[in-house]
């Protein structure tokens, strides 16, 4: 009886594998899962329900924000799931709000960018009581991998912010006054990125941090945040670290505004390496941009079958990122998004 089973499954699999069959575990009668807290089957892929799947987003403003959705968006249309989508628009209340009514819809998995790394516990609270698992993507939130979470997939945010400072410290020779435009407070984006520019500054005794105003990530709170540094501090400025590109462009408005010229008054760099940002890499009236990979889709739907076959998956999972300045911004134009 066991053989003519076997022989069974054996045939369908053969006839899926030749027919082209969805390769989506999501799809498979047999699949079943395990997720790095438990190492038992997941029932809703063991009894041949489809798996259910979210995505909760802390925001949606900027190109970055736009082009990871949408990444994560085809990969999960790819894989075969119906993605349940939420955008907490830069709140974090709503965020967590946003999360309840995702567990409520009997979820099996959350992808979480979450806003804050404190406040955004919250999130993972609401999500275990449910027993919905999570995979946090981007942000990191304060927690423990395979208890509080599955795994974590992100950027490297220090480095981030220490190639930033080490390319400014190389252009001003060591020497500077510097504005800092940080993002969203309480986001590890923000912390990080500020802790890797400081440590890559530190051996430069030449170059201080003047001023230091979160601006939230926006283009707009960037632009008159930084009209407010220049009334007050005016021409004593060099230089300014801006956490993302959009604010990098803000910063340059406000400049030009006060009528000095970005690049050559005062050199800005920024992170994110949107394709406006290269473009003002290019003109030379942005300095450099770090880059942080948006593209996410396909590495956490790969993450995510893993731990639905019951594979063993790892705590954390970083993208790659480079600098880009003068000598690669053309070169690396065309894949900006
Ligand atoms: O967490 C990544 C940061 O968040 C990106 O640099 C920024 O543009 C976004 O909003």
């Amino acid at each position: 009886m066991k053989k003519i089973t076997l022989t069974l499954i054996s045939a369908i699999m053969g006839a899926c594998l030749l027919a082209g069959c969805s390769t989506n575990p999501a799809d498979s009668k047999t699949a079943s899962s395990t997720a790095a807290d438990s190492k038992t089957a997941d029932s809703s892929a063991a009894n041949g329900n489809k798996v259910k799947v979210a995505f909760s987003q802390c925001q949606s403003s900027d190109p970055w924000r736009i082009a990871q959705t949408n990444d994560i968006k085809r990969a999960a249309k790819e894989n075969g799931y119906d993605l349940i989508y939420t955008d907490a628009q830069g709140n974090t209340s709503k965020q967590i709000s946003d999360v309840e009514d995702i567990c409520a819809q009997g979820v099996d998995y959350l992808i979480l960018d979450a806003r804050e790394f404190e406040a955004s516990a919250a999130c993972l609270d609401v999500a275990k009581k449910a027993g919905v698992k999570v995979i946090l993507i981007d942000r990191l939130v304060k927690g423990t991998a395979g208890e509080d979470y599955i795994t974590y997939i992100g950027t490297d945010f220090v480095w981030e912010g220490k190639e930033a400072g080490k390319w400014l410290a190389d252009k001003l020779q060591g020497k500077g006054k510097i504005v800092e435009i940080s993002g969203t407070a309480g986001s590890t984006a923000a912390m990080d990125r500020h802790n890797g520019f400081m440590e890559a500054i530190k051996d430069n005794p030449g170059m201080e941090v003047i001023a230091s105003q979160t601006a939230d990530f926006s283009r707009s709170e960037a632009q008159s945040t930084m009209e407010n540094i220049l009334q007050s501090s005016g021409n004593s400025i060099t230089a300014v670290f801006a956490h993302n590109d959009e604010m990098g462009l803000g910063v340059i408005q406000a400049i030009k505004g006060a009528g000095l010229e970005p690049g050559k008054d005062i050199t800005v760099v920024s992170c994110d390496g949107q394709s406006d940002a290269v473009k003002a890499v290019i003109s030379g009236q942005l300095g450099a941009t770090v880059t942080c990979n948006p593209y996410y889709g396909d590495i956490t739907f790969d993450v995510l079958d893993k731990i639905i076959k019951g594979e063993d998956v790892k705590d954390t999972y970083i993208l790659e990122d480079t600098l880009i300045d003068s000598k690669n911004a053309e070169e690396r134009l065309p894949l900006a998004h």
